[in-house]
């Protein structure tokens, strides 16, 4: 694999059974990304956008072919290592924000550390740091259901990079936000690929991440129907 590939699947499936029928989320995927890239991924509803997220992620095993990511066989890797990586090597944003509704913005940005192992006080200090980067300095005692969606959203990125994470992958994270809103929550995302190097990757409906993207890529049916 060239060093540069962050990425790499090979007839990556994902097959559900339904009863006795089967369901193919992702069909025989070749996929090859490189550091850096900012990836916009389209297709209808049902088309599999999900689906190869999840299974970039770690969040889901593949039927069969083979997925490496960030340097780590996926197929092959042991539900701990599978852990490890979920929590270092991938930031995830997504479109319900997924903020548990009892902790502070604080506390919710600092959870995938405090699981990493490290305590609160070693990671408070850089919680805040990105928090302010997000212009969330007033509002770290508040709890999710004191936000605005953009707010919400905000903190979910801020959560996602906590454990400084070389991927971010972001399914239709302004489907809950405004126009407005979901113009800034696009230039975050890129500004993480272009001011931080992060490989991001965002399934959306939506035209705003257009301008920002490296590439986009179509699925259909579970497979890749073209790419520009
Ligand atoms: N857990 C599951 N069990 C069974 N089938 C599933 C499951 N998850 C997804 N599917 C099926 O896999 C296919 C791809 O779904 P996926 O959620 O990846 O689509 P999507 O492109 O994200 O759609 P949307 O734009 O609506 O979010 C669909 O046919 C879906 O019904
Ligand atoms: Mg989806």
């Amino acid at each position: 694999m060239p060093e540069n590939h962050v990425i790499r699947a090979r007839e990556l499936t994902r097959a559900y059974r339904h009863g006795s029928a089967q369901v193919i989320g992702i069909d025989r995927v070749d996929l090859e990304i490189g550091a850096g890239e900012m990836v916009v991924l389209k297709g209808n509803s049902g088309s599999g956008k999900s689906t190869l997220l999840s299974l970039l992620a770690g969040l889901d095993r593949p039927s069969s072919g083979d997925l490496v990511v960030a340097a780590h066989d996926l197929v092959r890797i042991s539900e701990k290592r599978l852990t490890h990586f979920r929590r270092k090597a991938i930031g995830m944003v997504f479109q319900s924000f997924n903020l548990l509704p009892t902790l502070t913005v604080l506390e919710n940005a600092c959870l995938p550390a405090l699981l990493a192992g490290l305590s609160f006080p070693e990671i408070a200090p850089r919680a805040e740091e990105l928090l302010g980067w997000l212009h969330l300095d007033h509002r770290l005692t508040h709890l999710p259901a004191q936000l605005s969606g953009g707010e919400m959203q905000r903190t979910a990125i801020a959560r996602a990079l906590i454990n400084d994470p070389a991927i971010i992958l972001a399914d239709e994270p302004t489907g809950n936000l405004d126009s407005r809103n979901g113009e800034a929550v696009m230039a975050l995302l890129s500004e993480l690929n272009r001011a931080w190097q992060r490989t991001v990757i965002v399934a959306t409906h939506s035209s705003l991440a257009d301008p920002y993207a490296t590439r986009q890529i179509n699925l259909r049916d579970g497979r890749i129907a073209d790419q520009t």
